[in-house]
């Protein structure tokens, strides 16, 4: 069958090519696939920056967004044919480390954790694939292509379970937030927000276009400038863009008794140890929390699943700017500037 396959690492190497059917030890669910969704991760695997084979073989199987339809529910019992199904991304650590011991594996301890399409499992990006089904999450059939979306709202919600949890240490009710960088992710921290009554403002570098549609279509304000001239002190910073000036910026802007979550990964910084020094003192002094926030469990995957049915499946749709053939794989790796969420497309649903 076809895959997009790249050797991690290595620049140059990714490509479609013929890999052997779904392996049963991945699981007794088999799934033919209908989209995958292409995020910042994908690009740096692709780029040799990021990624690991499984032990074994030279070439990884990419893909962590997925969607497919179930072609042979196998022995277990809650899954039928025709289901639209998607795939928990992590697994436990073998040790297993306390936390993946209880069914946290988006905070293991030890790194020895594996991921769908990122780190020594192969990903989603065949025509079919297998999984265990305690790590298969139906999706709501209405929501059609746009299941999808489910991998990366999982992330916010991760994220937004964790600040809930932070809040709690003092009085704290937010009546704001800021989301730096209108990426799905921000996008989608944006709905989430919306839904639990808070005034939203997304920050991003585009003055028009469809981020800045979709962000007024939520009765949110936009935002073009730079963190420190929003004009507000937000209770609550969801960080989406990992540039670090955007880090230390929102670290200034933070209110006080604040929480910013760090949620975009970046590389390489010209912070110095004064700037730092500037940044920690501003958090000290006003009980801010910084907290970084990765990947998600399977709570997570359900209340995302909730999210994404509750949700307006018109303003959803518009967050899926681009859907390409697997052949057509490399185009939907290179960013266009409207682009949100590029899709790669299996089969019709
Ligand atoms: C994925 C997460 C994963 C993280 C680090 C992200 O793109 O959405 O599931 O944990 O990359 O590998």
């Amino acid at each position: 069958m076809k895959a997009i396959i790249v050797e991690p690492g290595k620049p140059g190497t990714a490509r479609l090519g013929e890999v052997p059917e779904p392996d049963a030890s991945q699981g007794t669910l088999l799934v033919e696939a209908v989209a995958v969704g292409v995020c910042g991760t994908d690009v740096e695997i692709v780029e040799g920056k990021y990624g690991w084979a499984p032990k074994g073989d030279d070439h990884l199987v990419l893909g962590h967004e997925s969607l497919g339809r179930v072609i042979d529910p196998g022995p277990s019992g809650g899954f039928k044919k025709g289901d639209l199904v998607v795939g928990i991304v992590r697994r436990p650590d073998p040790v297993p480390c306390p936390n993946c011991a209880v069914g946290e594996w988006d905070m293991c301890r030890n790194g020895l954790y594996t991921e769908r399409g990122i780190k020594e499992i192969h990903g989603f990006m065949s025509e079919r694939w297998r999984i265990e089904p305690e790590y298969a999450i139906k999706v709501d059939p209405s929501l059609g292509l746009l299941g999808v979306l489910l991998e990366p709202t999982t992330v916010v919600a991760k994220a937004w379970e964790h600040i809930a949890y932070i809040g709690r240490r003092s009085y704290w009710e937010p009546e704001n937030v800021l989301i730096t960088g209108a990426g799905p992710i921000g996008l989608l921290a944006a709905l989430i927000a919306s839904m639990h009554g808070l005034k939203v403002h997304v920050l991003d570098r585009m003055v028009s276009g469809p981020k800045v549609n979709l962000v007024r279509a939520l009765g949110a304000t936009y935002h073009s400038g730079k963190v420190t001239d929003i004009g507000f002190e937000p209770d609550l910073i969801m960080e989406c863009t990992g540039v670090g000036q955007v880090i230390a910026d929102s670290i200034h802007q933070l209110g006080a008794n604040g929480i910013l979550c760090l949620a975009g990964i970046g590389h390489g910084s010209t912070a110095r140890m004064a700037e730092m020094t500037d940044l920690a003192s501003a958090a000290v002094l006003r009980n801010n929390v910084i907290v970084g926030s990765v990947n998600a469990n399977k709570r997570h995957w359900f209340k995302a699943g909730q999210h994404l049915a509750r949700a307006d499946r018109s303003w959803l749709s518009k967050l899926i700017t681009r859907v390409v053939a697997p052949q057509d794989f490399l185009s939907a790796l290179q960013r266009q500037p409207d682009d949100i969420k590029v899709v790669i497309q299996f089969s019709a649903l």
